[in-house]
């Protein structure tokens, strides 16, 4: 979504944990789960602007998604990264996001929606997205006072280290798709969960 976005002319701003990809943008290290990180960011970015702020970090949890044989360590660290971060995230920096026209942007998963997931597909994973989607609702009226746009995104299942060789979408495909998807949304206010590719999808 950097890559994107540059390619797009837009100024990026952009966090990273382990190392800084070799991606054009203003980069600051951030453990998101880290909340005191999140304040030092909020500070450094003081006086700034944003046209949309995008939380995109989040792992998979316990490879064998079931309850008995995960740890609460493992569970715990699933719920902190996927659904209390990235919300505590968005709202420590909303007061950065443009007065007009702003978006905050969640990378979220299709199926973390109960109605797209009848099976209950990797289910610890996608409850944290469900957490995810509800935690992200309740930012609603603070993004609106903002005359913002709210939206859940799933990036498609892409060819990342999270997603495998298997995985059917490149991290271009996604990055430039979820990037047309912002730009479509953002002056439309409300909260909207959208695929990469525009499909929009049931809670
Ligand atoms: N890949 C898919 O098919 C797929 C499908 C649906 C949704 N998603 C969602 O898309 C997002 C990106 O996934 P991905 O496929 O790119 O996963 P990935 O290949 O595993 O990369 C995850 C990234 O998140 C970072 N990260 C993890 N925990 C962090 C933390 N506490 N603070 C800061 N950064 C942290 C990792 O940093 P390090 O490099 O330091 O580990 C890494 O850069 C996630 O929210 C994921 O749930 C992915």
């Amino acid at each position: 979504m950097v890559k994107a976005l540059a390619a797009q002319g837009w100024q990026v701003t952009a966090t990273y944990r382990s190392s800084a990809p070799e991606v054009a943008a203003q980069w600051h290290a951030l453990d998101m789960t880290h909340q005191d990180e999140v304040w030092q960011l909020a500070t450094a970015l003081q006086g700034d602007s944003f046209d949309a702020i995008l939380i995109n970090a989040g792992i998979a949890g316990p490879s064998q998604q079931n309850l008995l044989q995960s740890s609460d360590a493992e569970l715990a660290q699933l719920c902190l990264t996927n659904a209390i971060s990235p919300v505590r995230c968005a709202e420590t920096l909303l007061p950065l996001l443009a007065k007009q026209n702003g978006v905050i942007d969640f990378t979220t998963l299709i199926l973390g929606s109960l109605n797209e997931n009848d099976a209950a597909t990797m289910p610890i994973y996608s409850a944290s997205k469900s957490a995810l989607n509800m935690l992200s609702r309740a930012l609603l009226p603070q993004v609106e006072a903002h005359n913002g746009t709210l939206l859940s995104l799933h990036p498609g299942w892409v060819k990342t280290d999270m997603g495998g060789e298997s995985a059917p979408v490149t991290v271009e495909q996604s990055g430039e798709g979820l990037v047309q998807r912002l730009v479509a949304y953002r002056k439309r206010g409300g909260h909207h969960y959208v695929d990469y590719a525009g499909q929009l999808l049931q809670w």
